[in-house]
């Protein structure tokens, strides 16, 4: 692939996975405040950009393989961002005195190696096949199998804080 467009490309798709993030917040504002049908536009926007961003990741070269291949690919990335980046961010954070990003930085740290675990059990469950539920933490990313906790393990949130994914 020509240099220009894989640069491109890969531009393109950080741009619009910000797009995505960017506008469901927007839509969660939105919602607290009771603009129920701007709230709307923001998740269809933001849906909208996630089509663009799955398009262009898709196009680039070697980012999406076999979803064994993946899963590894996905397993390495949790252990990075809980062993190398987050460590990095949270020294900062402590630094600069910001209680607030600290505490959201150490949870996700925390949580990635979570995650972690969870892609090598599925890695070994590809050939059980064992089926199991995941409940996401919408504070702290927290991945919960088979049932949502009362009580989130890394922040604390309550059992209803948990969105199934299905
Ligand atoms: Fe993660
Ligand atoms: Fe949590």
């Amino acid at each position: 692939m020509p240099e220009k467009t894989e640069k491109n490309l890969a531009y393109a798709f950080a741009a619009e996975s910000k797009a995505c993030a960017r506008n469901a917040t927007f839509a969660k504002k939105a919602d607290m405040e009771d603009y129920q049908q701007i709230a709307r536009l923001f998740r269809a926007v933001s849906e909208a950009e996630s089509v663009h961003a799955r398009r262009y990741l898709m196009l680039m070269r070697g980012k999406i393989g076999s979803t064994e291949e993946n899963l590894e690919t996905a397993f390495q990335n949790e252990i990075k961002a809980n062993v190398e980046e987050y460590p990095k961010l949270i020294k900062d954070a402590a630094a600069e005195g910001n209680k607030a990003v600290l505490k959201a930085f150490s949870q996700a740290r925390d949580v990635e190696s979570l995650h972690a675990d969870l892609y090598k059990k599925a890695i070994n469950d590809m050939v059980a096949e064992r089926e199991t539920d995941y409940h996401v933490c919408q504070v702290c990313g927290y991945i919960s199998e088979d049932n949502a906790p009362d009580k989130c393990p890394i922040c604390g949130a309550v059992k209803e804080k948990f969105k199934q994914v299905v």
